[in-house]
């Protein structure tokens, strides 16, 4: 195997056509049974790895293999960050088609394990049985509360131990699903839709606190207090403990309400600048966005806020900005700075996030950014000097685009969790900006994923 592609299949070449392979690492030497057969490319698994790549690493995880989430854990982690950096560098300048200044070494994660501050669980009461559970006399139909196979909206395996989050997290976890089965409380069935049990995320802050959301089908109160009381009691560090009512055919609870059962309806994260000058605080509620892995979400605002070189009289935009992060990160810097978001209930904790850090000069404002950033958003409150933007993985609307380039910003710093799209995005903006700067950085350590910021100025 000769490299690694961006969806973090194995590249290799077989009588002039590329091969993408699964199964294996990079610099493995492996009989690759084939799946798919095109004209140009093959797709297949590898079945016998006849020689192990030096750049091997000891899978940590008993549900390596199944689990989609750590699936490079079999990589070392130099080696990780080296295709991430590559990774970053293909997408740019294959999607983009983009002339690139030399591309800054990626920043890599201190944690490079129990790094995320929230998990999502899936309740089902058939879960995932595998071939050596099946063959030692496991039978199907037990209930499981655990992560969902990739690709399979249905499928959902037992989750024993994630290494995402600290162990309390397992026990926590696995403690729900024991009093659920004792207690005879219907998980969820996912294909029929019928059942009590759905949904588990577990948010935590650096300081240990816990956020619990847990998801039912329907009123049942006295399972709720089993649950609930079960988790309260063992865990004190649970300072908000929320459940939510979802008798629709999806587990998303954006639009759905949320009942604080015990404690605060937030969680507050501090963060640390790494300068070392002064920290911060921040509010999260239930439906907010916050990066996940808290630690390195200060070295990506430090490393946006130092391209960005905002000055005390800049006007500064900050587009996609969740609980107003990034907006509080740079404030003491700026005139003033700007927020928009979608999500209302995160533009409230933006709002406090500014008074609990002293922050008077920012102002925010919830939609949908395609319809919220236009010419008279602009001439009202005026034309921004900087604008930063850190859209989701699908990255910016077409509008969105072309209003930043109408916009007029010197500089544009542009932070994504997805090169792809963010190429895409680059393209069109290239037409009146130049890129000066790229900066990866690992939030996702043993994932294929990667972060990246670019900054733009103007041509
Ligand atoms: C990657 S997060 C970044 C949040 C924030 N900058 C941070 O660092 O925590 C993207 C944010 O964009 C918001 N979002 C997604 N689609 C949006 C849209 N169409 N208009 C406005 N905001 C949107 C999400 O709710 C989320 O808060």
């Amino acid at each position: 195997m000769e490299t690694m592609a961006a969806e973090g299949k194995c590249v290799a070449h077989h009588e002039g056509r590329v091969v993408f392979a699964t199964g294996c690492a990079p610099g493995d030497t492996a009989d690759i049974e084939l799946t798919r057969i095109k004209s140009s490319f093959l797709e297949g698994r590898a079945v016998r790895i006849t020689a192990l790549s030096p750049d091997r690493s000891q899978p940590f995880c008993q549900h390596f293999g199944l689990c989609g989430g750590c699936s490079w854990q079999h990589i070392n982690y130099a080696t990780q960050l080296k295709y991430k950096q590559q990774q970053v560098i293909d997408n740019l300048e294959r999607i983009g088609g983009l002339d690139l200044p030399p591309v800054t070494p990626i920043i890599g994660s201190e944690l490079q394990q129990h790094y995320r501050n929230r998990l999502d669980f899936t309740f089902t009461a058939s879960r995932w049985m595998t071939r050596e559970e099946l063959d030692a006399g496991g039978t199907m139909g037990q209930p499981g509360l655990g992560f969902h196979i990739p690709k399979m909206y249905d499928r959902v395996f037992d989750v024993h131990t994630c290494h995402l989050m600290p162990d309390e997290i397992d026990v926590l976890r696995n403690r729900v699903r024991d009093v659920a089965i004792k207690n005879d409380i219907p998980f969820f069935d996912l294909r029929r839709q019928i059942g009590y049990l759905r949904t588990l995320t577990i948010r935590r802050t650096t300081a240990g606190n816990l956020m619990i959301i847990l998801q039912v089908a329907y009123d049942e109160p006295k399972w709720l207090e089993i649950i609930l009381n079960e988790i309260a009691e063992h865990h004190p560090s649970a300072t908000s403990i929320n459940y939510i009512i979802n008798g629709k055919r999806n587990d998303t609870f954006h639009d759905l309400n949320i009942v604080t059962w015990k404690g605060e309806s937030w969680i507050t994260e501090y963060m640390s600048r790494p300068t070392g000058e002064g920290s911060l605080q921040f509010r999260i509620g239930p439906k907010s966005f916050y990066q996940t892995n808290s630690q390195q979400a200060a070295v990506l605002y430090h490393a946006a806020w130092k391209l960005a070189g905002i000055k005390s009289t800049d006007l500064v935009y900050d587009l996609y900005t969740g609980t107003g992060t990034i907006a509080n990160y740079v404030a003491a810097d700026s005139k003033k700075v700007i927020g928009l978001e979608y999500v209302a209930a995160a533009v409230e904790d933006a709002r406090i996030n500014s008074s609990l850090n002293g922050n008077s000069n920012t102002e925010f404002y919830a939609g949908d950014m395609k319809d919220l950033l236009n010419d008279e958003f602009l001439s009202v409150h005026g034309r921004p000097d900087v604008i930063i933007t850190d859209p989701p993985r699908a990255g910016m609307h077409g509008d969105v685009v072309k209003m930043l380039a109408k916009a007029g910003a010197e500089r544009i710093v542009y932070i994504s969790c997805n090169p792809a799209t963010q190429a895409r995005d680059l393209k069109l903006l290239c037409e009146n900006y130049r890129i000066e700067a790229v900066q990866p950085v690992d939030m996702f350590p043993q994932t294929m994923h990667v972060e990246n910021i670019v900054l733009l100025t103007k041509k």
